[in-house]
């Protein structure tokens, strides 16, 4: 699958509700030594938030310019734009090999097409963090479901080496 695949699917803004933002830091059980991506990150929020827990650098790469603007904003109100590098641009054109953690909040069908960039540019032992859609394919280390008003949200940590690992190709 190639972003040419990609490109006729919209994956509209829906932010990751900040009851989620706790689980999701222990989830991905941040160092210092860390660089964290959000693939399509929105407003910022989780990047911010890794920036907060001291992760040694926070990427947001999202391709709405509006929102990218009002991430880099909530940054500076958070005082952790320093920390953060904010890159406008669609995710599938953005090297991911010096990350060493990864957050999407996107779709199924998404993260099956970002499975064999994903899979060729990430270290092992990068962690990966979904919310309530899967990467089709790989074995999840650990899956948490939280109680939210009206719903489930479902988390997902895959870890590049071992979830991918004699995993079926797509
Ligand atoms: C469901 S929202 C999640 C926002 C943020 N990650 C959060 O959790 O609060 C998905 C985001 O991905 C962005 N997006 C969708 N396709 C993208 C692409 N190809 N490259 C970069 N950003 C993209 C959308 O504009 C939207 O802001």
């Amino acid at each position: 699958m190639t972003s040419s695949f990609y490109e006729g699917i919209r994956v509209p803004w829906v932010p990751t509700r900040e009851e989620l933002l706790d689980i999701i830091m222990r989830l991905a059980d941040l160092k210092s030594t860390d660089i964290f991506y959000d693939l399509g990150c929105g407003d910022g929020r989780v990047a911010i938030r890794a920036a907060k827990e001291g992760v040694k650098k926070a990427v947001c790469v999202e391709l709405n310019p509006v929102l990218i603007e009002r991430a880099k904003e909530n940054a500076k109100t958070a005082n952790v734009a320093d920390r953060i590098e904010f890159i406008n641009e669609d995710f599938f054109k953005v090297n991911l090999s010096e990350a060493s953690v990864i957050y999407m909040y996107l779709l199924t069908s998404v993260n099956r097409a970002l499975r064999p960039k994903l899979e060729s540019e990430l270290k092992n032992g990068t962690r990966i963090i979904t919310l309530d859609f899967e990467v089709p394919g790989w074995k999840p280390i650990q899956v948490v479901e939280v109680a939210l008003p009206m719903r489930t949200a479902r988390l997902y940590l895959y870890v590049k080496g071992v979830s991918d690992a004699g995993a079926e190709t797509i």
